[in-house]
């Protein structure tokens, strides 16, 4: 066998052997590298006589590229290999599930505040804040309560001890100082909703010494009871999710309003819920008024010039009405199993104010 021949056939079986890419590279380098065999015996061309080169270098070349061929060919086959294997090793099992199932939930007083902020936001109101622990003259004084008004006993005040000479904070009995919050730091015209955490000493079954109350004021030029009745009105049918809603507005008496009704709505009973917009029976569900003069007085708006109307309803209350659920005390026990059965996800459902349904 010549030389030639050997090499053919030793560098085809090493090709052949060459179990990966690193191998393979090996193998071309000792045979087409610059120093290889194959490019050794290319090499002897140029010793060889004319004749000899004639029959020599047609054959070489043709050695060179088999052995060319065969690297490439089998580098194919190693590649092709290697990606099986890499997805063979790569798999995804499509049945495991994305992420594990979130087990809390959003808390109903939490979808509840989305949904009237969302029901208020579509009417042109912002959200305003103000803090839980206020001072006595946001919570009662401006708010048109007088020193010693018997109303201020009705608020059941948690009082903090006092500071040298001032009088004591309180923790907020009600969203109310957020008005004249909002009425001293910005011009009218206003339209605004405050949520936000209330405190009252005050326990037992339907009452709770932290609820949660939103708080709506209007400030505007030629704002009358019209005003005030159609926005609520229409809140409450947003809200309760029906097309009309039999509603009455009951004198009453808040401070700082002038004059105070309460709203009551017409509900059914049906079974152990309650359906809102019709019936035979009157629920209250939140109280309102034409803003006080006294209270734009004190913060610095003239009642001739700008007139308003303010509201404050309950939001746990409201919550339990719209969802059916009977019972306050779950509110406070974290138990992600109650709002789950009564459908809260652990995130806010699309459309805010459409609820859950
Ligand atoms: N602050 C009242 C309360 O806690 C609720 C309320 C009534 C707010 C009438 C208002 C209003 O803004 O106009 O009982």
């Amino acid at each position: 066998m010549s030389e030639t021949t050997t090499i053919e056939s030793e560098a085809l079986a090493a090709i052949e052997a060459a179990t990966d890419l690193s191998a393979l590279d090996t193998v071309r380098v000792a045979e087409l590298g610059k120093k290889g065999r194959v490019s050794g015996l290319m090499k002897t061309l140029g010793q060889m006589s004319a004749e000899e080169r004639q029959d020599m270098g047609p054959k070489l070349n043709a050695l060179k590229t088999r052995v060319a061929a065969a690297v490439e060919a089998r580098k194919t086959v190693l590649e092709d290999a290697a990606l099986e294997a890499d997805l063979a090793n790569d798999v995804l099992d499509m049945t495991l599930p994305p992420r594990r199932e979130p087990t809390g939930t959003l808390h109903p007083v939490m979808q509840v505040f989305e949904e009237i902020a969302a029901i208020f936001g579509d009417m042109g109101f912002t959200v305003a804040e103000g803090p839980d622990i206020e001072d006595d003259w946001h919570n009662f004084t401006a708010l048109n309560f007088p020193e010693g008004h018997p109303a201020r006993e009705t608020h059941d005040t948690f009082f903090f001890h006092p500071q040298q000479g001032d009088k004591p904070k309180v923790l907020r009995t009600h969203t109310s100082p957020v008005q004249i919050r909002t009425m001293m730091s910005q011009k009218p015209p206003i339209r605004i909703i405050a949520p936000g955490r209330v405190y009252r000493n005050d326990w037992d079954a339907t009452h709770t010494p932290m609820f949660h109350q939103v708080e709506g004021l209007v400030i505007e030029k030629n704002i009358h009871m019209g005003h005030l009745k159609g926005c609520l009105i229409d809140f409450v049918k947003a809200f309760f999710e029906v097309d009309s809603v039999e509603a009455r507005f009951r004198p009453h008496f808040f401070p700082f309003t002038e004059p105070s009704a309460e709203m009551d709505v017409k509900y059914t009973k049906v079974g152990e819920s309650i359906e809102i917009g019709e019936g035979d029976a009157w629920m209250e569900i939140l109280g309102s008024g034409m803003v006080h003069p006294n209270v734009l007085r004190n913060c610095g708006i003239d009642p001739d010039d700008y007139q308003g109307f303010a509201f404050g309803m309950g939001v746990d209350r409201l919550a339990m009405l719209k969802y059916g659920m009977p019972d306050l005390r779950p509110y406070f026990e974290a138990d992600a199993k109650w709002s789950r059965h009564y459908g809260f996800k652990p995130w806010l459902t699309p459309s805010v104010s459409g609820g859950l349904s």
